[in-house]
């Protein structure tokens, strides 16, 4: 029998700022029917997160809020009619509750998602539905499993969703946690990888973590160009789109067929593109919303079957949750930022 605490640690932002995330003391929820009370033991930090503290990516949410969608931990006691977990299970939940294969339904997506507007995960202990938590591939750390359910499963759905296999050219904007996490699986799956970033040592890394080309976007800002020249004029044939406002230079550097995963906005929301840049080479561009239980656990047997680890920036404890959430602010992480709880 593990000992439950009546109260627990949990960071609340109490206002849409960074400035205003707080330590809190607050009760142990208790697991419903078919519910799992997890202690969480690492969480990770996702753009959307800081996208969520600004007040307007999720309007009207009720304040304070715990942010965070990602992490890991252990089961430590089952609702009534739970059978498919034991105390002692390690799991990772679900970003989207309640999807489970093919597309989710709107609601879901809309209503379903940790980290706003469901309660996240920068607290001790968490109750999710049993069915909407994952086993994390077993070579992974606590710490490592918690980067998987937003970054790795996006770059799995993107590349899944184009259809990547041996041969192809996949390009990867920035060094983020989606593109490394795709990197990984582009490598995996025999894919040939270009990667963009606004910095040369970051490009480094990424060499080293099996990057075929790389292009500094600040210093080049017609990388579409490079990107395109580096494929013999040919064009990728799959490109992880997480700026958002750089598809125009994406369709310029995609191939005839090739497909676009639009996944992210980091370099802004909105796009004004030429449909000829479509109709002619006739590209697929679709839009992704992370995965669905089935594609995570999918992932979860290529990561095992790989031996893919994560890529960790830096590790910060709950108390410090506001300096990680600066640091990934300010942009210089490579890879994942993740908090030990
Ligand atoms: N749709 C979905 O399901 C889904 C899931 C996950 C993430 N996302 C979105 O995808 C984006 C990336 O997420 P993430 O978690 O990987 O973020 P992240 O870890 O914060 O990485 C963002 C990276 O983007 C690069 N970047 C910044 N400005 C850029 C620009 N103008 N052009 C190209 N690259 C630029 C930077 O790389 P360098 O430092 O190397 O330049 C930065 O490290 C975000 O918009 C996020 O909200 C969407």
């Amino acid at each position: 029998m593990i000992k439950i605490p009546a109260t627990m640690k949990a960071m609340a932002a109490k206002a849409f700022s960074l400035d205003a995330i707080s330590l809190i003391e607050r009760e142990v929820p208790r697991p419903a029917r078919g519910e799992i009370l997890v202690k969480v033991a690492a969480a990770s930090l996702n753009y959307r997160d800081l996208a969520v503290m600004t007040g307007t990516y999720i309007p009207n949410l009720p304040l304070p809020f715990v942010p965070a969608s990602d992490a890991c931990g252990v089961v430590v006691e089952l609702g009534e009619g739970v059978s498919q977990w034991r105390v002692g299970d390690r799991v990772t939940p679900l970003y989207t509750q309640g999807w489970h294969d093919g597309l989710p339904t709107p609601q879901q997506r809309a209503t379903r998602t940790l980290g706003a507007p469901l309660e996240g995960v920068l607290q001790e202990y968490i109750a999710v539905p049993a069915e909407d938590a994952v086993r994390p591939p077993e070579g992974l750390s606590d710490i490592e499993a918690a980067t998987l359910p937003i970054a790795a499963l996006t770059a799995w759905s993107s590349l899944a969703e184009g259809g990547v296999k041996p041969g192809d050219t996949v390009l990867l904007q920035g060094t983020g946690g989606v593109s490394l996490f795709a990197l990984q699986f582009a490598k995996a799956a025999g894919a040939r990888v270009i990667v963009t970033s606004s910095s040369d040592e970051k490009l480094e890394r990424v060499r080293k973590l099996g990057a075929d080309v790389t292009i500094n976007y600040r210093a080049n800002p017609q990388w579409e160009i490079a990107a395109r020249e580096a494929t013999g004029g040919r064009g990728a044939d799959i490109v992880v789109e997480t700026g958002g406002a750089t598809l125009p230079q994406s369709l310029a550097a995609t191939a005839f067929g090739g497909f676009v995963a639009v996944v992210g906005f980091v370099a802004g929301y909105e796009a004004k593109i030429q449909l000829r840049q479509l109709i002619g080479p006739m590209i697929r561009v679709q839009g992704i919303a992370v995965g669905s239980r089935a594609r995570f656990e999918a992932m979860n047997r290529a990561i095992t079957a790989n031996g893919i680890k994560p890529v960790i920036d830096t590790k910060f404890s709950l108390e410090e949750a506001q300096k990680a959430f600066k640091h990934m602010e300010s942009g210089a992480h490579f890879g994942k930022v993740v908090i030990a709880i």
